[in-house]
């Protein structure tokens, strides 16, 4: 597998801090599923959250988005805490894009509808609004795909439409659930591309977790092994995968990148 970072970022202690997740606890039905979690974004870095299913990954991005209200701890935006927040006004404020695990779009409406509906919430100007469906549509390369109703497109060509949805809105982080999920390798290097593309051309923060692991730590500039609700290690992906913590909970001890 090639490496689609040609270089990382790897010191971002002079950047800003975008997000930070501070003790956070999360328990369904007394259920234990995080316990004193914590971790930081800084502004332009691709993170990658790595760990078996039912950790809680997709709940990590519910508290950032404000789908679910975590027990106990906080979230903060550029230092200030949104744990209270609502769910719009974490979006339009400060601008959290969001690609779902699962579905994330209209089934019965057209690509291009879809994307018609929502910069109809997110884009006040009417003419800003078709100016920028055409820029994603282009830019994602869904030309021919444009009045394909979304239920009958491929699983790489309904992720494509996703991002596109969740980039409407000039998103400053973007959370993305699962994307390298039942798709072919062309089509996940593609999104690598995408997904680098759109750290170093439109300076978008990302979060991504995946259980394609090599795929994800090819295109991250730092992970996160998660196990037993908490982070047992962060570093970048050459030395996460010898970290013996990361070993012991994920990797095994004959994982490697290439
Ligand atoms: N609303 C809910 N009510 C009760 N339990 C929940 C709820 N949401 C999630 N859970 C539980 O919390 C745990 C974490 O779920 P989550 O979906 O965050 O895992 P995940 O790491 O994303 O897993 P996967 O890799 O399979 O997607 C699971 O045990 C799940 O059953
Ligand atoms: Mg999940």
């Amino acid at each position: 597998m090639a490496i689609i970072k040609k270089f990382r970022i790897t010191n971002f202690k002079k950047k800003t801090e975008i997000l930070r997740l501070e003790k956070i606890s999360v328990y369904f039905n007394k259920r234990k599923i995080l316990e004193d979690l914590n971790f930081n974004l800084q502004q332009g870095e691709i993170l990658g959250l790595l760990g078996p299913n039912g950790v809680g990954k997709s709940t990590i991005f519910n508290i950032i988005t404000g789908l679910i209200k975590p027990n106990y701890g906080s979230v903060y935006m550029y230092n200030k805490n949104i744990t209270n927040d609502p769910i719009f006004e974490r979006t339009k404020k400060y601008k959290i894009g969001y690609v779902p695990q699962h579905g994330g779009y209209f089934h019965d409406l057209t690509l291009r509808e879809n994307l018609k509906a929502i910069s109809e919430i997110v884009i006040e100007d009417k003419k800003l609004r078709s100016e920028k469906i055409n820029l994603l549509i282009s830019k994602f390369e869904l030309e021919a795909l444009q009045n394909i109703k979304a239920d009958f497109l491929s699983g790489g060509q309904k992720k494509r439409l996703v991002i596109s949805l969740a980039l409407l809105s000039d998103p400053n982080i973007l959370l993305l659930d699962e994307p390298f999920a039942a798709l072919d390798i062309m089509t996940i290097k593609n999104l690598q591309q995408i997904v680098v593309d759109l750290q170093t051309q439109n300076n978008i923060s990302i979060i991504l977790c995946d259980h394609q692991a090599r795929d994800l730590l090819s295109c991250v500039d730092i992970a996160i092994v998660l196990s037993n609700g908490k982070v047992i290690a962060k570093d970048t992906p050459n030395n996460l995968i010898k970290n013996i913590d990361a070993q012991n909970a994920y990797f095994g001890d004959s994982f490697k990148i290439n």
